[in-house]
């Protein structure tokens, strides 16, 4: 088989680099040359744990290329993935000019039968616009040349991508014919080995259930810190509380753990995207509404606590922060809850230490130099108020307690993450503030 992805972001480029790994022929291709060159020596554009060994590996077994050009790469692919951006455009919808792009491209250059797959996540309805450009370019062509699209959405995490490629918990695949459907069975055949089951649907549902997946999983994270801030308030502790419901298999332990709000370039815009589908079409999703509005609520908490501790009165005030990155093992910054919580910092007049083991580069892309990047997670503390757990790298979990005390001024933790245990942490002798919990 021969496969094609438009597309070297993060989905593109984890797909086909994992798809080359099973012994696929895999071209990727993006119009970003310096991207492509990069690529070419082995140099990526992400941080992502694995993938680059990976990417060398199968560039050097002769599977794995990469290419400008969609001319010189579509002919006589199976199939052929579109994993462009979706960047949220006007009033949260999508913009889907990139998805149509590729098609329009893919019409212009296909050779023979394939399945035009989209792989990005694209609304409702995008697979039926991504058939008609194709069809509009075959008929330019005046060449009648038969084609499937399918949707399979992705549900790879950052941090986790390639295991999450490689053993996915299911495959979802819309399709409207039963040739595509062998097709994608024989594409993801490799992948199936231990039983993990690839489900087939048709397409709007496989559209749909993308935006669904993500949405439940931001709905359980704001049930949770809406939760976690009621627990402040009545003197529960939501760690126990969290033990406590998640043992329960119904409601599982996975993905209700509370902190400073769900970030990244996933949740918060599809989440909005699926509200703007629905009002579009006359529905209003009022979960999800509140599930948005809980979400920019705990962006503020741990800014609220700390202007609390200290009366108000930031100004002159060193905050130390461990983490950037929206969540570990990945350099992402987008909608990156520590970018709301800096900002408040430095608008009452405080200024800022930070450390994060991988996404320093990207934090001064988008932060520049209104605050102080140190060295390491001791540097960070010299002289400073308090410390802020902001993202629950691993390297956090187990620091040198001492050590902290004796740089920071004050022994004050704002755990962000609920890394640590509040009355162990008083033991050893810091002042501590968790999430939903006064312990
Ligand atoms: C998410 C989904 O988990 C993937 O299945 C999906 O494929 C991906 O979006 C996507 O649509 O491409 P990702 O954004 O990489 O993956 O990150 P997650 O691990 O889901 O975390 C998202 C946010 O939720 C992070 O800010 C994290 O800190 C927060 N979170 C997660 C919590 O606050 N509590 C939790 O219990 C879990």
């Amino acid at each position: 088989m021969k496969i094609v992805v438009g597309g070297t972001g993060y989905v593109g480029l984890v797909t086909g680099t994992c798809f080359a790994e099973v012994g696929i022929d895999v071209i990727c291709v993006d119009i970003d040359e310096k991207k492509i060159d990069n690529l070419n020596k082995g140099i990526l554009p992400i941080f992502e744990p694995g993938l680059e060994a990976l990417v060398i590996k199968n560039v050097s077994k002769g599977r794995l290329q990469f290419s400008t050009s969609l001319e010189s790469s579509i002919p006589g692919a199976d199939v052929v993935f579109i994993a462009v951006g979706t960047p949220p455009g006007e009033n949260g919808s999508a913009d889907l000019q990139y998805v149509i792009d590729v098609a329009k491209q893919i019409g212009k250059y296909m050779t023979s039968y394939g399945v035009v797959v989209t792989k990005s996540t694209v609304p409702v309805g995008t697979a039926l616009q991504v058939q008609e450009a194709i069809h509009e370019e075959l008929k330019t062509r005046n060449i009648s040349i038969p084609f499937d699209v399918a949707s399979n959405p992705e549900f790879l995490k950052e941090g986790a991508a390639i295991d999450d490629f490689l053993k996915p918990d299911r495959i979802v695949v819309g399709v409207s014919s039963k040739e595509a459907e062998e097709v994608m069975r024989k594409l993801y055949k490799p992948f199936l080995l231990n039983g993990h089951p690839i489900i087939f649907m048709d397409v709007p549902s496989a559209e749909m259930t993308k935006y669904a997946a993500n949405s439940m999983l931001a709905t359980k994270i704001s049930f949770m810190n809406d939760i976690a801030n009621l627990c402040e308030i009545m003197g529960a502790d939501v760690n126990m509380v969290r033990k406590g419901i998640g043992s329960d298999g119904r409601i599982g332990n996975k993905f209700i753990y509370p902190g400073i709000g769900y970030g990244g370039s996933c949740f918060p815009k599809d989440v909005k995207a699926l509200i703007k589908t629905a009002a579009d079409n006359g529905y209003s999703m009022q979960i999800l509404q509140a599930v948005e509005a809980v979400n920019e609520y705990q962006k503020t908490v741990l800014f609220s606590k700390l202007n609390n501790r200290f009366q108000g009165s930031l100004k002159g005030k060193t905050i130390a922060m461990w983490g950037l990155s929206f969540k570990p093992n990945t350099d992402d910054m987008r909608e990156a809850p520590s970018l709301v919580l800096i900002d408040s910092i430095l608008a009452a007049g405080g200024k800022v230490r930070a450390y994060d083991p991988v996404a320093m580069n990207e934090a001064k892309h988008i932060i520049g130099d209104q605050i102080v990047y140190c060295d390491n997670e001791y540097d960070v503390l010299l002289k400073a108020d308090a410390l802020l757990i902001v993202t629950e790298w691993a390297d956090f979990r187990s620091p040198n307690f001492e050590r902290i005390k004796e740089l920071l001024s004050y022994p004050i933790i704002f755990d962000g993450r609920n890394i640590f245990d509040g009355k162990e942490m008083n033991e050893l002798g810091f002042e501590y503030y968790g999430i939903g919990t006064n312990n």
